[in-house]
């Protein structure tokens, strides 16, 4: 990539065309749980700007620009009142629908409703709550394979990651790293399978070389994002990558399998909020499937790597490795929840990319195609096209896991 083309697909400022693009689709901020009734409201930052959302004693969400609509005082330290909010600098008051109701500046009979409140379309759905940021009416909700489905048959967890979203996104369009990174935690893929047993087996014998197959890679452009997918002598694994930022991945080879989606919404161009979102459209989620077993490893489903960060270097315990113990000394049984734990450390140890530097090989097919995807989409928005993939139908597009039956059998 050179310099300029970088600098389109990983700024997502408030002006910039990714920012502009961004505002054009609903974005999944926060896990409802975070807004109580009558709470104080919370602020959060999404694409590179400030808001403010609360939650009504009736239940319902709103979400406003941070500056109050008078003169900019943060709605954050807004009081509660009701179903409403009121500014503690001139005592605006608005309600939860966005409406102005009073306005002490102002005098009687003035036209309050003409006044525009930075209030923004809120949707709840399987306990997540999204906003339209953009201008205008909002497109309708998107329908994916998770959303509207009963709560007990979804968790999701957040974090915010010191990572721009495209290293977030270019992790999981790299599979490969999976077999090092990933190598004695990953109970969810390859843990179990005779071939990584034997890839790992020949480190552990003194040669510290790992032994292992390069994957081969595929990837294709589709209307709403592309497909790629990984392929080597035991399995085949299908991702699918739906624009912006949908990621789903695979956990399992049962077609009955939880499945998982991962979710990486711009907060600034450092900052990225994380979604692990886990779900299962047949059935509700079993006590010991993937998705309850990511669930009960997260001690706080709203900050999921809670105590493990740059400052501590992610916690490493350099004398777990040492003794053969750990690979990566991170995250060390913390259970499923341990790949993602080495996925931000690696990740967040990278700083900002530039990209220009590169040396990408075979394995990297698909972070080139991810790049290209990126690249598509904010080209097409300079030319006035609709916004990528936003129309299109997506809702029954899922990762797909393919065990090869043959050559489990030749073992
Ligand atoms: S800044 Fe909020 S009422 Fe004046
Ligand atoms: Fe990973």
């Amino acid at each position: 990539m050179d310099a300029k083309e970088n600098a389109l697909i990983t700024s997502v400022g408030v002006g910039s065309p990714m920012g502009r693009l961004l505002r054009r689709y609903w974005v999944p901020v926060m896990r409802s749980t975070r807004l109580e009734p009558g709470a104080a409201p919370l602020p959060f930052r999404a694409l590179a700007a400030r808001y403010v959302a609360f939650r009504a004693t009736d239940g319902r969400v709103a979400v406003f620009d941070e500056g109050c609509p008078h003169r900019g005082a943060s709605l954050a330290l807004a009081r509660t009142e009701g179903d409403c909010l009121r500014c503690i600098y001139h005592g605006w008051k608005l309600d939860a629908a966005g409406r102005l109701l009073e306005a002490p500046t102002h005098p009687a009979g003035a036209r309050l409703d003409k006044v525009a409140t930075g209030v923004h379309p809120v949707r709840e759905d399987c306990g997540m709550i999204w906003t339209w940021l953009g201008d205008g009416a909002a497109p309708p909700f998107p329908t994916l394979a998770f959303t509207g489905l009963p709560a007990d048959h979804v968790v999701t967890a957040t974090a915010v990651v010191e990572a721009n979203w495209v290293q977030m996104f270019e992790s999981l369009w790299d599979t490969f790293h999976a077999q090092i990174l990933h190598n004695r935690a990953n109970r969810v893929t390859f843990r179990d399978t005779a071939r990584l047993e034997h890839y790992f087996s020949e480190a552990r014998e003194g040669d510290d070389s790992l032994v292992f197959d390069l994957p081969a890679m595929s990837a294709e452009a589709t209307p709403w994002g592309f497909a790629y997918r990984s392929t080597d002598d035991i399995k085949e694994l299908n991702y699918a990558h739906i624009f912006p930022w949908y990621l789903h991945h695979t956990v399992g080879p049962d077609p009955l399998d939880d499945k998982a989606v991962q979710i990486h919404v711009p907060l600034d161009d450092d900052h990225t909020l994380f979604w692990q979102v886990m779900y299962n459209r047949h059935v509700p989620l079993a006590p010991d499937g993937y998705a309850r077993r990511f669930a009960s490893a997260v001690d706080d489903p709203d900050d999921l790597r809670r105590g493990y960060s740059k400052e501590n270097r992610w916690r490493q315990d350099r004398e777990a490795m040492n003794r053969g113990d750990s690979f990566t000394g991170i995250g060390e049984g913390r259970g499923i929840l341990q790949i993602l734990l080495e996925d931000f450390a690696v990740i967040e140890s990278q700083g900002r990319l530039d990209r220009t530097g590169e040396h990408l090989g075979p394995v990297d097919l698909a972070v080139i195609a991810g790049r290209k995807m990126l690249l598509r989409a904010v080209e097409a928005e300079d030319s006035g096209d609709p916004p990528f993939a936003r129309d299109e139908d997506v809702s029954s597009v899922e990762a797909v896991f393919d065990v090869k039956p043959a050559s489990l059998l030749e073992r």
